[in-house]
């Protein structure tokens, strides 16, 4: 019998199915690989292109079906979404990159998110949608310092404000992701990562959260697996909490066997906010306030949730191991022609 209050784990049934939008993103990318392992879903991977790489190398996936969506579409949601039990829903600020004005637009991200809701919304009312995961983006360790904040930072609070506007707050849990350790493979020349350069965007000595992109899809795994519990919820998650220094202290000892030494090395303020003004404006609020995850918390939940979140050490070990099979130098790998800063975009 139940006690008054008890709630029951409903766990949602084998081949429920579950719509993830921006499938071929980072994130949609490690949360579609996260759900096909565990052989429990249909997945409905939403792409705007169905036929590029990397949507076909996701419809290679088990249980992975590739779906037509444009986030500026509604219709095209309306289509994806029918009849699906729950949707992972992502927005991106990231247009194109426009001189004076980099690539991040607050205004192309809000549309995206009031579309998303909006049809979360007809999906609900219609029966069938019983959970909305929203990936966010963390809100500051200091509330009151964290003003100006970015604008791609603020865009994602204001489609969180609408999801409670439309009284969805009940069926949504909200994952709110800090910077992923992916950025520190930026392409900017001078500051790309080898053994030698451990490139950040902040201080040395300043503590940063951070997390692998990977570990948002082991993530949505974990509330899924008790949806009741986490509906309603917002989360902050990271994966580590380290500085610059102790970051590239972390790749020296890994690599310690080769006398080299890792130097962290900060890109100059002046030339992110030059290519990228809204990461510059990042930079300086990670300085002042900070990602707000809860590190003792987040181990109480994981422990829950089975989630074994990826450490730094792990995360560069690997990518050695990678480098290691193709016969690339890590410098190699890690450089680019290409100039982009692809900071927390
Ligand atoms: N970088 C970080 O450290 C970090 C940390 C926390 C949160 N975030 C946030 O996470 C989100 C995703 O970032 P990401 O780096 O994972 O993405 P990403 O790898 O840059 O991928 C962006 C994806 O967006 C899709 N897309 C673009 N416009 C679209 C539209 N109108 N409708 C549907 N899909 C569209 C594209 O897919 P198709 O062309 O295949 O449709 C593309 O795969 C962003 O909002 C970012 O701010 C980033």
């Amino acid at each position: 019998m139940l006690e008054q209050g008890e709630v029951i784990e409903t766990s949602i049934m084998k081949n429920s199915v579950i719509a993830v939008t921006m499938a071929t993103s980072r994130q949609g990318v490690g949360v579609v690989k996260e759900l096909s392992k565990t052989n429990k879903y249909q997945i409905r991977a939403i792409t705007r292109n169905i036929k590029s790489s990397k949507a076909i190398e996701l419809g290679r996936l088990k249980n992975v079906e590739l779906v037509k969506g444009d986030l500026l579409d509604p219709e095209s949601l309306n289509n994806a979404f029918a009849g699906v039990d729950v949707i992972f829903g992502n927005t991106t600020p990231t247009k194109g990159w426009k001189l004076f004005r980099g690539s991040i637009v607050r205004s192309y991200e809000m549309k995206q998110g009031f579309n998303l809701i909006n049809q979360v919304k007809i999906s609900y009312e219609k029966g069938q949608l019983k959970h909305f995961i929203f990936s966010s983006i963390s809100k500051a360790k200091d509330p009151l310092k964290n003003d100006p904040a970015p604008g791609h930072f603020t865009s994602k609070w204001a489609i969180e404000e609408y999801i409670d506007k439309l009284d969805l707050k009940k069926i949504t849990t909200v994952l709110r992701p800090v910077s992923y350790f992916e950025n520190f493979e930026n392409k900017l020349p001078g500051y790309s990562i080898s053994k030698e350069i451990f490139p950040g965007i902040v201080g040395k000595n300043f503590k940063w959260q951070t997390i692998a992109v990977e570990d948002i899809g082991k993530w949505v795994r974990g509330v899924l697996s008790k949806p009741e519990k986490y509906k309603n919820q917002a989360i902050n998650i990271a994966g580590e909490e380290l500085s610059g220094l102790e970051m590239a202290m972390t790749l020296q000892r890994i690599i310690s066997s080769e006398r080299l030494k890792t130097n962290y090395v900060m890109i100059p303020r002046l030339a992110i906010k030059l290519l990228e003004y809204d990461i510059g404006v990042m930079a300086d609020w990670i300085e002042r306030s900070g990602y707000g995850a809860d590190m003792k918390k987040l181990k109480l939940i994981q422990n829950e949730l089975n989630i074994v979140p990826t450490t730094l050490k792990d995360w560069l070990k690997a990518k050695l191991e990678d480098q290691n099979k193709t016969n690339n130098s890590w410098a190699r790998q890690w450089k680019s022609s290409q100039w982009k800063l692809q900071w927390d975009k």
